[in-house]
């Protein structure tokens, strides 16, 4: 005969568990009388998330721009969560460390590697079309993606390069804001004027990124790793890691999203400009801004060449 479950070990455990938050055992038993089973929708909430995909236009192809973005949403959402693991653990080591990294990095890979169904998967006729309804959005205004960053790096390599030598850890959180290097997308570069893009983005989360800023001030990758002990910050898998992870982010995936812009932006339809209105070219290629999260890691030659040859 199978083993009979040991009902009188459980009902302890649970009577353990309510008795250290003052709830009756016996209340939740009779609860269990009554719950629904558990179904693969309704844990997974598969008709609240195919629910979300609304297109603005008849075009079917907007159909792909609209649910790769939201893949691309819930991916941050993973890469954040795997980030703020790092953030908070006590303790930490080289072996969580890195772990959580290459899970990081395996997110952002995918994302590189399948920005194709982006490039190759809409008509860029279509395409052309659909965008003039989502003027001026952009995705720019991703907030989490800009969370990524905050998350991933020191604030002083999100800087603009021309402001970099007046900014450092004395700066106020607000004046440093001022001065991210993706502010140059949404600033008039001769007035200063901020464009409809930016000012709706930072009215919606000026003040949720200030606070975020605060927070991973001393505890993003970086702050973390810098905590191991020295050996650990030679471990060569670790060291490793932590380069792949900046080059996939800064490199990779910002140059699939570069040729991306180009194959529509540049087809030959339309005026050649971007729906939030940046100096799109100048702006999202590597080689300009040289974005790097881990600069320690990476030789003067590395840097100076960083994005050139593509
Ligand atoms: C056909 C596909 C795409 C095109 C043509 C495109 C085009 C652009 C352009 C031109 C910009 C510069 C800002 C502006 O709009 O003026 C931009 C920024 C941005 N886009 Fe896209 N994009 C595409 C897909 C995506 C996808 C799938 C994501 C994922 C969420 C994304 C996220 C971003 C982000 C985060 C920025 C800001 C990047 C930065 O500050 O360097 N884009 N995009």
């Amino acid at each position: 005969m199978a083993d009979q479950p040991n009902y009188d070990e459980v009902i302890k455990a649970l009577q353990e568990k309510y008795d250290k938050i003052d709830q009756d055992t016996d209340d939740h038993l009779y609860g269990l009388l009554y719950s629904k089973p558990i179904t693969y929708w309704d844990y997974i909430q598969t008709d609240a998330l195919l629910n979300l995909q609304i297109q603005r236009t008849t075009l079917p192809d907007e159909m792909v721009f609209i649910a790769y973005h939201q893949i691309n949403e819930l991916i941050f959402k993973m890469i954040l969560w795997e980030i703020s693991q790092v953030a908070e653990k006590e303790d930490l080591d080289v072996t969580f460390f890195e772990g959580k990294l290459m899970r990081i990095s395996r997110y952002f890979d995918m994302l590189s590697t399948s920005f194709n169904i982006m490039r190759e998967g809409m008509e860029v006729e279509q395409y052309m079309k659909f965008r003039y309804t989502l003027t001026p959005a952009s995705g720019f205004q991703s907030a989490q993606y800009r969370l990524v960053e905050f998350a991933s790096t020191e604030l002083i390599n999100l800087i603009d390069y021309r402001f970099r030598k007046d900014i450092d850890r004395n700066t106020p959180f607000v004046h440093a804001f001022e001065h991210l290097y993706w502010q140059a997308a949404g600033k008039d570069h001769k007035t200063g004027k901020k464009s409809t893009l930016l000012v709706n983005f930072e009215k919606r989360y000026k003040d949720e990124f200030l606070r975020f800023m605060e927070t991973y001030n001393n505890k993003n990758l970086w702050t973390r790793f810098k905590e191991l002990p020295e050996k650990d910050q030679k471990d060569k898998e670790l060291v490793k890691a932590m380069r792949h992870y900046d080059y996939t982010v800064n490199v990779s995936w910002v140059m699939c999203h570069y040729n991306a812009a180009v194959h529509y932006i540049e087809s030959g339809i339309g005026d050649g400009e971007a729906t939030g209105g940046s100096d799109w070219k100048k702006y999202m290629h590597p080689k300009y801004q040289k974005r790097i999260f881990f600069p320690e890691l990476w030789s003067a030659d590395e840097i100076k060449n960083w994005g050139n040859n593509l």
